[in-house]
């Protein structure tokens, strides 16, 4: 009865609903495909304020620096006047918490996902038990879709249109010519 009482008191100690919620999308987004946009574009309907946070993390190798992912981002997401974009370093719930955050958002494209993301969630929660993670299906048509996939097919020759946003193509073909593009998510 009393580890119940203890359990409950655990149970209802959580902060309450905020009167505005915020949510982190992070991801490397290198570069951002129409998977993460289809994402963006529902979560802004859930949420408050979203937030697309680019992780910084220089050992992956990335084919977009920070500041090329963040304008393309911002080229896309400008229609939605609550989704904004940032980048950070360190722990995501330490950034979430920057912000007053109190939802992770996270797409899940394919069992595969799962376990990964699971890990994350749990971890995340064990650092930050206020801050919920939100799992949101991908759209059926773009559950195939990767980052590092559309980097590859493109440099093997292969057609991405309608896979990432036009501009972000249209990146591609600049940066093709002089670059490594397997490497990254
Ligand atoms: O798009 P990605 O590469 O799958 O995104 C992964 C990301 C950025 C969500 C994850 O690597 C992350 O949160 N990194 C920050 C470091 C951190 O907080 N680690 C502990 C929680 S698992």
């Amino acid at each position: 009865m009393e580890e119940h009482r203890k359990e409950s008191v655990r149970i209802f100690a959580l902060p309450r609903k905020p009167l505005s919620v915020t949510a982190i999308y992070p991801g490397s987004f290198d570069p951002i495909t129409n998977g993460h946009l289809d994402l963006i574009q529902r979560g802004s309907r859930l949420f408050d304020q979203l937030i697309v946070s680019i992780l910084r993390n220089d050992q992956k190798r990335p084919l977009f620096s920070v500041e090329e992912r963040a304008e393309m981002l911002r080229e896309v997401v400008q229609v939605y006047p609550n989704v904004s974009v940032d980048s950070f370093e360190g722990l995501l719930v330490d950034h979430a918490a920057a912000h007053s955050a109190t939802v992770l958002l996270r797409g899940i494209r394919a069992i595969s996902d799962y376990e990964y993301e699971l890990q994350m969630a749990l971890m995340n929660r064990r650092l930050r038990p206020d801050i919920e993670t939100v799992f949101m299906m991908a759209n059926e048509a773009y559950s195939f879709i990767s980052s590092r996939l559309v980097k590859e097919v493109f440099k093997l020759g292969g057609n991405i249109s309608g896979l990432v946003p036009p501009s972000v193509e249209a990146r591609l073909h600049q940066r093709l010519n002089h670059s490594n593009l397997i490497e990254g998510a």
